[in-house]
């Protein structure tokens, strides 16, 4: 349980690091859908979760790193409103749970900031990404909407990342929580798919474990016989015998910690032997990509194990040529697996990936432009306490083919008349989370079926 005290502990530890100046931290609003009181699932800003503990929304927290003071800004609920949602905690007894000494009304707020202002202070604020957030710090710093990403504070992303990237015990046991719920979705999920039935259907199983279990999703689930579609969230196919079927999902904890786990298995009961050859390469990859962490290593160099693994097994295959390093070198890579290889986990499930990749993920080493690499949103040398995916995929992306084929696009490598042969085969990932330790790694929460026999196995069960 994440306690009082450490909500304490980590703002302290913020002014510390902030040395100097008033921190501006805004929670998230409600965030309608098509009329004002019909408003989507709401979820608190994860770094605002991770200084307070508070989950409302209407909230903002300013955190004086001069004097120390500590204010939370928000309004009671007005009897009218108590009608429709039943008593709501007043705003007092929210500061008073987070152990913030003052609360005052979201008006106070403005007057609050033009104090500091105008005593020429510095503001600290994180870079936001709502367009209300965006409307507020106008209005309360006077700075352009456009200017806002750019005009946030340098300092305070960084010593935000430096406490969020290392996950306490606390966090682990929610993370773990979130990912034992979200491996019972992928069991749940593997045993109902069979022909007839729909997407839909199978990723409403998935929401009923992660709802019965849990807080809910982490992100939308991912659940397609398309898995070449990497973030696909259209359910409208019915299942057939003979296809492949993704799910990409995971639950979110008590406290707003994520899991995310992905699985490819059968719609029949068995793979198919092409499906089992490359759901054999995909797997090695990953349990390639798993063998190399530790601390000290660059998830880069994770990156390019787990690329080459995929193309040692195509060049199994015959759908790759040449010279391994040259085609690694080139991006060939690419054509299969063309996205990131994982990426950090924790409040977000792409965590604090609202305060930029570049710093999240690769600190201060460039981020890479060649297609393929560029969206490995994690590549920086991994430390104890960081939690991550691996997530490596092999996608036949018919529009990829396509386009590298008439482009000559890495052609001395690649032997488009095999690949064409793929081109309705779709995708398969497997993902996993973990922890990495002081001499190596930990998986977090239980194991999920992954091997060719395991997933099987249940297909077989049902
Ligand atoms: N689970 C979705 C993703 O990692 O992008
Ligand atoms: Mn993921």
């Amino acid at each position: 349980m994440i306690t009082q005290d450490i909500y304490v502990n980590r703002r302290n530890l913020l002014k510390r690091q902030i040395g100097s100046g008033v921190i501006l931290l805004l929670g998230n609003n409600e965030s309608p859908r098509n009329f004002a009181d019909n408003v989507f699932p709401f979820r608190q800003d994860s770094s605002f979760l991770y200084f307070s503990g508070i989950a409302e929304p209407g909230l903002a927290l300013i955190i004086d790193a001069d004097s120390g003071e500590e204010i939370l800004f928000g309004n009671d609920s007005e009897i009218n409103q108590a009608i429709w949602t039943g008593a709501l905690p007043r705003l007092k007894e929210k500061s008073a749970k987070a152990g913030i000494a003052k609360a005052e009304s979201f008006d106070r707020l403005l007057v609050r900031i033009k104090q500091v202002m105008s005593n020429d202070r510095v503001v600290h604020f994180l870079p936001p990404y709502s367009p209300d957030r965006c409307l507020l710090l106008h209005n309360l710093l006077g700075i352009k909407t456009s200017m806002l990403a750019s005009a946030a504070s340098g300092v305070l992303m960084q010593a935000v990342v430096e406490q969020r990237q290392y996950k306490s015990e606390e966090e682990i046991t929610e993370i773990e929580h979130a990912v034992n719920v979200s491996v019972d979705m992928h069991e749940a999920a593997m045993r109902m798919v069979r022909p007839g039935i729909t997407e839909r259907d199978v990723v409403a199983e998935v929401t009923r474990v992660a709802l019965a279990d849990s807080a809910g999703l982490s992100f939308q689930v991912i659940g397609t016989i398309n898995g070449q579609i990497l973030h696909n969230h259209d359910y409208s196919h019915r299942l057939e015998d003979g296809q492949l079927f993704l799910l990409d999902a995971g639950a979110e904890s008590a406290a707003g910690y994520a899991g995310d786990l992905s699985s490819t298995f059968p719609v029949s009961r068995s793979f198919s032997p092409e499906q089992r050859d490359v759901y054999e390469i995909c797997l090695a990859s990953h349990e390639a990509a798993i063998a190399e962490l530790r601390p000290g290593v660059a998830f880069k160099s994770v990156y390019y194990k787990a690329a080459r693994t995929i193309m040692e097994g195509m060049k199994d295959m015959k759908l790759v040529k040449g010279n391994l390093d040259d085609a690694l070198a080139a991006g060939a890579h690419a054509m299969f697996f063309p996205c990131g290889l994982g990426h950090m986990l924790g409040l977000d499930v792409h965590d604090m990936e609202d305060i930029g990749e570049q710093l999240v993920g690769w600190g201060q080493e460039p981020r890479p432009v060649q297609f393929g690499i560029r969206s490995l949103r994690l590549g920086k040398i991994l430390q104890p306490g960081f939690v991550l995916t691996i997530e490596p995929g092999i996608y036949f992306i018919p529009e990829l083919i396509d386009l590298w084929r008439k482009e000559k696009i890495n052609h001395q490598f690649l032997d488009f008349d095999q690949i064409e042969k793929f081109r309705s085969f779709g995708g398969i990932r497997n993902e996993e989370n973990f922890l990495i330790t002081e001499t190596s790694y930990r998986l977090l929460g239980k194991k999920k079926p992954k091997t060719v026999a395991e997933v099987e196995q249940i297909r077989q069960s049902v």
